[in-house]
């Protein structure tokens, strides 16, 4: 039987008469990548903030580590979770070693445990250079592991990282991942949104939320093989002018139709049969079947806002 890091029933988070977060459920496996994705003012970040005991939810059930999350309980959750927050993540204006020491005190780290940790972590990130240097002067990605450090300095059970390398530089975020996944490995729970719907697939599932409600949850592949009935077409148009034309034909044939890149992601209306699309843009552009992208299911889900 599975075991659940997180148990989410029915939460629901009011501010005056906005649901920020209506009606949610869903649990986290122990040891599980699980991916929270929206788009911006989904609810994610107010989700994260209620199960890392920082506000209190308007109704609704929150179970952590076995332990049910009650009002004045919140201390004893916050031991078992670490917390990288979307917006701050470190002082800037202090060094890596200033910034430890003070996340170890609020934490209540005894000094040796701390040092132990602080040189466990530092070997972790593979991060050699001094303690001394002043955070605003650590290029972001690396502003963002020394972060993840501090988040994890107590040793949690559950991880929770809010945009972790939003503005973070393509190579930076890799490594950022393969971070994510070894904490994995060693048994942490992480739980982790990001707009990058690359880093998404690194997840073992997936929750989507819209308008503060939960409209998807499963396994990237099993997002991307159920939530098309149809083919998608993969279009590129053979110049600009070709481009122009198809783009001016594309309310004629296509149900969806997304730029990507070069290239658009195209759906045929269900009222015209493939053949007659391919025979009239096979001019234009070359055209081939692929298999849906997660940016295709976020697409489709979250901003055509088609509910399970
Ligand atoms: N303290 C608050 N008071 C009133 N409204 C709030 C408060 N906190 C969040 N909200 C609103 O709740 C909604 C959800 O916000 P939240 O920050 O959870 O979204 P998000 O999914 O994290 O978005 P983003 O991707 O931009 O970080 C937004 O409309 C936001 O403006
Ligand atoms: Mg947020």
């Amino acid at each position: 039987m599975d075991k659940f890091a997180v148990t989410v029933n029915h939460l629901c988070v009011q501010f005056g008469n906005f649901y920020a977060v209506k009606d949610v459920s869903f649990s986290v496996r122990v040891g599980e990548i699980f991916g929270f994705l929206g788009a911006n003012g989904a609810g994610k970040t107010t989700t994260i903030r209620v199960l890392c005991g920082l506000i209190v939810p308007t109704s609704g059930e929150v179970t952590i580590d076995s332990e049910h999350f009650t009002k004045g309980k919140e201390g004893h959750i916050k031991r078992k979770v670490g917390y990288m927050s979307q917006k701050f993540t470190l002082y800037d204006d202090l060094s890596i070693e200033e910034n430890l020491d003070f996340t170890a005190a609020l934490r209540q780290i005894p000094a040796k445990i701390c040092s132990a940790r602080k040189k466990e972590l530092f070997e972790f990130i593979g991060f050699d250079k001094s303690q001394d240097i002043i955070v605003a002067d650590l290029p972001s990605g690396q502003k963002q592991e020394i972060a993840l450090i501090a988040s994890i300095l107590h040793d949690p059970k559950i991880v929770f990282l809010d945009e972790p390398t939003a503005g973070v530089a393509p190579a930076s975020r890799m490594r950022f991942w393969n971070l994510v996944n070894r904490l994995s490995q060693a048994g942490k729970t992480i739980f982790v949104t990001t707009h990058y719907m690359d880093e998404a697939e690194n997840c073992n599932r997936i929750a989507l939320m819209r308008h503060g409600e939960l409209i998807a949850l499963d396994a990237p592949e099993n997002l991307k093989r159920n939530t098309y009935q149809k083919q998608i077409y993969l279009l590129t148009p053979r110049d600009k002018n070709c481009q122009k034309l198809l783009v001016n034909q594309s309310q004629e044939y296509f149900s969806m139709f997304e730029p990507y890149g070069q290239h658009f992601h195209a759906i045929v209306k269900d009222d015209i049969p493939d053949e007659k699309m391919i025979s009239a843009v096979s001019d234009i552009c070359s055209i081939k079947g692929i298999e849906p992208s997660l940016e295709d299911v976020f697409v489709k889900l979250v901003e055509e806002g088609i509910t399970r």
